[in-house]
């Protein structure tokens, strides 16, 4: 585990590199979401899948951005799913966008998930590994220096709700009005590794991407961003469920790029999130 954090560790630092060029416009291509792809996008995904190809005990890698898993090592113990470049629209403005991986052991399903990293390009570049807790790393003159341990508390300040507002669902609209109401904040960059990391620094608060009218089954991908985020989540305390109240971490996954509405928070938004659902 500890070479696949590793190799983690220097995919990123490869791809801050990239970032901070002058190359941002358009690949030609569009991904297995029908999402045009940025040559950043395809970069990074090259970085990612070069580093992990030198980890013995990595058995397959799945991307965001290929529409089928990478063999690597048939005797390997570990399946990485990763989105190589999160939030990439926001690359033009200069906004931080991220790097997302989940590692699972024996198959891509949230059950198997036993750790996952992101990492963040801001200001700063950060990473955050969740294991049996969540820790906090930043990059600072070529090195990973450990900051700090994070942890939710029990309620925040920040409402970050995704998702096009003309697709909202009634008791969606009702529960983001709601968390408004009792004095809750509005923070959403667009980039979910910057807009979850801020809950997480801050200490709390509720992301929601969820179900549309137009995007029943929301936007985010079970594998590349809403397992790893949700082990994060509940490693730090928090809770990360669907529109059902399920937890995200035991829906099944049957296709790789299959998406699930999703909500992200400390037990006091998550709880009124589950209130405002059980009415529709
Ligand atoms: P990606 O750049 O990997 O395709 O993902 C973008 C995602 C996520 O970062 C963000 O929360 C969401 O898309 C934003 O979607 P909206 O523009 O619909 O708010
Ligand atoms: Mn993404
Ligand atoms: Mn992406």
């Amino acid at each position: 585990m500890e070479k696949v954090i590793e190799a983690i560790q220097q995919a990123a630092i490869a791809i801050r590199r990239e970032i901070e060029g002058v190359q941002f416009d358009y690949a030609k291509s569009q991904n297995a979401s029908g999402e045009q792809q940025l040559k950043l996008d395809l970069m990074s995904d090259e970085i990612i899948a070069h580093h992990l190809a030198q980890v013995p005990s990595i058995k397959a890698i799945a991307s965001e951005e290929r529409s089928q898993v990478q063999e690597l090592n048939p005797g390997g113990a570990y399946l990485i799913a990763y989105d190589p470049l999160d939030g990439s629209s926001l690359i033009d403005v200069d906004l931080s966008v991220g790097s997302i991986f989940g590692i699972y052991e024996g198959a891509f399903e949230g059950g198997n998930l036993i750790a996952s990293v992101y990492v963040v390009y801001g200001p700063r570049t950060e990473l955050v590994v969740a294991r049996e807790g969540v820790e906090r790393f930043i990059l600072t003159q070529g090195r990973w220096i450990f900051k700090e341990s994070l942890a939710l508390g029990e309620r925040g300040k920040i409402n970050a709700p995704g998702g096009t507002q003309k697709g909202w669902y009634p008791h969606h609209k009702a529960l983001i009005q709601s968390l408004f109401e009792e004095g809750y904040r509005l923070r959403y960059s667009g980039g979910m590794v910057p807009d979850l990391h801020q809950i997480l620094v801050k200490g709390g608060g509720l992301f929601s991407y969820p179900g549309t009218t137009d995007r029943p089954q929301g936007k985010l991908r079970k594998l590349f961003e809403v397992f790893p985020f949700a082990l994060v989540f509940e490693r730090a305390g928090g809770e990360a469920i669907d529109d059902r109240g399920r937890r995200l971490l035991e829906l099944p996954c049957d296709d790789l790029h299959e998406t699930t509405p999703c909500f992200f928070g400390s037990s006091y938004e998550i709880q009124r999130v589950k209130t405002f659902y059980q009415t529709r």
